[in-house]
């Protein structure tokens, strides 16, 4: 069943065809360079470049998978969570082909969109039940899921999601935006070992849920601190390596502690990743250690389904609608919209 996917929820203007969990086209067109220099993303400005170019990726996504528009059989579009004007954009498109073509449209949830994408393009395909995390730049959640339409919200970020505490951490040491990638890249580079040491976030064993906001806070009282002492607001290269490890080590060590509890207390035996930080390096390197020790098998998406993706959306979409899931054209955006 040809799919038409379309994602605006954020800063990626995305839209994919797709055919069960193949992808045929995903085209991604990201406004993150004009939000650089707000060190996160300017709602106002996405919005806008997402009624720029989205006629310009849909053409594309449809002549790269060779498949005009008249083959489409769904209009699957993220319906929320996300920025308001963003989301509408996405929503308006997919209504106007959904009412020119006659075929039906779908509004999708992003956060369980990204879970979907260890799916996507995949020989080894996760199978159910699993426990699932996604990690990205909005959303923290760890999930049972049973099926596609089965699942139980198991915890998830009281305050910041790990992708924001990334990006503002990065802030915090001047890396630019996003934060996520280089400060991955930053805490590879470091050799001190134990040379910053930052408080180990206070969990509650009983709880499955996150919080990130103290973790990025110490980052700002250290830094503070080395400013103070130096008289220089540059820190020096090695010591902000150090920082982006030790930051790192503390914010992930908590995603993998909380996984495992998650994966014991359902004796399951996968885990299925999804979410922009789901292409740090150093969560990959860790979840597949613990899965190896614990003899369960740990699911990535590929690198360029971690990011926001419309072939996510697309897929779900499918697998949602084949389950008897329906929208109409009073499909509206939900900015908050819930897992
Ligand atoms: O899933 P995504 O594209 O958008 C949301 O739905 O939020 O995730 C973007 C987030 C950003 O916060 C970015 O800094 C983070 O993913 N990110 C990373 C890495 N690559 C992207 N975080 C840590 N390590 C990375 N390698
Ligand atoms: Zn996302």
């Amino acid at each position: 069943m040809l799919t038409l996917g379309i994602e605006t929820s954020c800063d990626e203007t995305s839209v994919a065809v797709t055919d069960g969990e193949n992808v045929l086209s995903n085209i991604v067109s990201s406004s993150v360079h004009l939000h650089k220099r707000y060190g996160g993303v300017v709602p106002e400005i996405a919005s806008r470049f997402h009624v720029e170019y989205i006629m310009e990726v849909l053409e594309k996504a449809l002549a790269k998978a060779r498949c005009p528009l008249k083959k489409i059989k769904l209009v699957a579009v993220t319906n929320g969570p996300g920025l308001v004007g963003a989301l509408l954009t996405g929503i308006s498109v997919a209504k106007s082909i959904s009412y020119s073509l006659h075929v039906p449209i779908l509004g999708v949830n992003h956060i369980l969109a990204h879970l979907n994408s260890a799916f996507l393009n995949r020989d080894d395909k996760p199978k159910f039940p699993f426990v699932g995390l996604v990690v990205s730049g909005g959303h923290t959640v760890l999930f049972f899921c049973e099926k596609t339409d089965r699942y139980k919200i198991l915890g998830q970020t009281q305050d910041d999601a790990i992708g924001e505490a990334y990006d503002k951490v990065a802030k915090i040491l001047g890396l630019g935006y996003p934060g996520g990638p280089v400060v991955d890249r930053m805490a590879a580079l470091s050799t001190g070992k134990n040379r910053v040491i930052l408080p180990k976030i206070n969990q509650d064993k009983n709880s499955l849920d996150f919080s990130f906001s103290g973790i990025k806070t110490a980052v700002l009282y250290y830094v503070r601190n080395v400013q103070r002492e130096t008289l220089k607001d540059r820190l020096e290269e090695g010591l902000v390596r150090d920082i982006c490890r030790s930051f790192q080590e503390i914010a992930l060590d908590s995603l993998v502690e909380k996984t495992f509890i998650a994966v014991k207390k359902y004796n399951a035996g996968r885990i299925v990743v999804g979410g922009g930080v789901a292409a740090n390096s150093r969560l990959r390197e860790k979840l597949f250690t613990m899965a190896q020790i614990n003899g369960v098998r740990v699911h990535f998406p590929e690198m360029k389904y971690c990011m926001d993706n419309a072939a996510m959306i697309g897929s779900l979409g499918e697998k949602l609608y084949r389950k008897g899931c329906r929208s109409d054209l009073y499909l509206s955006a939900e900015p908050n919209l819930k897992a």
